[in-house]
């Protein structure tokens, strides 16, 4: 009885997991595409100048897409560090809803580590430096330079490295909330930096709050 019991509830889980995989898709405001476009005009109009390129993203963004369909966050001085998968960075978050993020990602340091499994697909446009990856058994190293994407789809996993300085416009698409740990864990068994930890944590609910009283899961 125990185990039919059991059985029973993993059906319902998978059935809704399957149901909420397949309506995902309905919420997204993004392209792939037109991201990386404008990733490469900004790449080709102030080259390896990220202090220019981070402003010509955003207000392409804010001009394009309408304040009732989507909320953006254009305030680019609110960055917070970020510890994951053993590597270092900061973020700028430039929108964050339950199914898609957008964020600009990088350190002039340098980092490396790895990507984490995902349950969204991940676009990665380097903007300024190169991104290295390593994706066992082809063991020649793959090099993504400014102007490039770099697409990790969903379940795929690789070692990564920002080589020197690099920063980057993050896209991500799927069921967001099921990243967030990976993104965060590292405060708690690593850095205990929880001022960060609050700040993206506070920036993220903001900004997700304000999709959804517009309606944008
Ligand atoms: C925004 O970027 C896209 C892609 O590069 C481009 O087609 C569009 O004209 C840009 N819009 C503005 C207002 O700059
Ligand atoms: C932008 O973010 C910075 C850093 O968090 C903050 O000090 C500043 O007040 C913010 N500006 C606006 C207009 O919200």
């Amino acid at each position: 009885m125990k185990w039919m019991k059991r059985l029973l509830f993993l059906v319902f889980a998978y059935s809704v997991c399957s149901i909420l995989d397949r309506v995902k898709d309905r919420w997204y405001v993004f392209k792939p595409d037109y991201l990386h476009e404008l990733a490469q005009a900004a790449v080709h109009e102030h080259p390896n100048d990220i202090n220019a390129i981070i402003p010509y993203i955003v207000s392409n963004l804010t001009t394009e897409y309408s304040p009732r369909v989507v909320a953006i966050n254009p305030n680019s001085s609110e960055w917070v560090l970020n510890n994951a998968g053993g590597a270092m960075g900061a973020m700028y978050i430039i929108h964050a809803s339950i199914t898609e993020y957008l964020i600009i990602f990088g350190t002039p340091l340098g980092t490396e580590g790895h990507t984490g499994m995902h349950t969204a697909d991940d676009y990665f446009n380097i903007l300024v430096g190169e991104q290295w990856a390593f994706d066992p058994p082809k063991l020649e190293m793959e090099v993504y330079k400014a102007g490039s994407v770099h697409h990790l789809p969903r379940g795929h996993v690789k070692q990564y490295k920002m080589h020197e300085g690099c920063f980057a416009l993050e896209y991500a698409r799927g069921w967001i909330p099921l990243m967030l740990p990976f993104g965060l864990a590292d405060v708690f068994s690593s850095t205990l930096d929880y001022w960060t930890f609050y700040h993206t944590v506070r920036i993220t609910a903001r900004e997700n709050i304000r999709n959804l009283l517009l309606g944008k899961i």
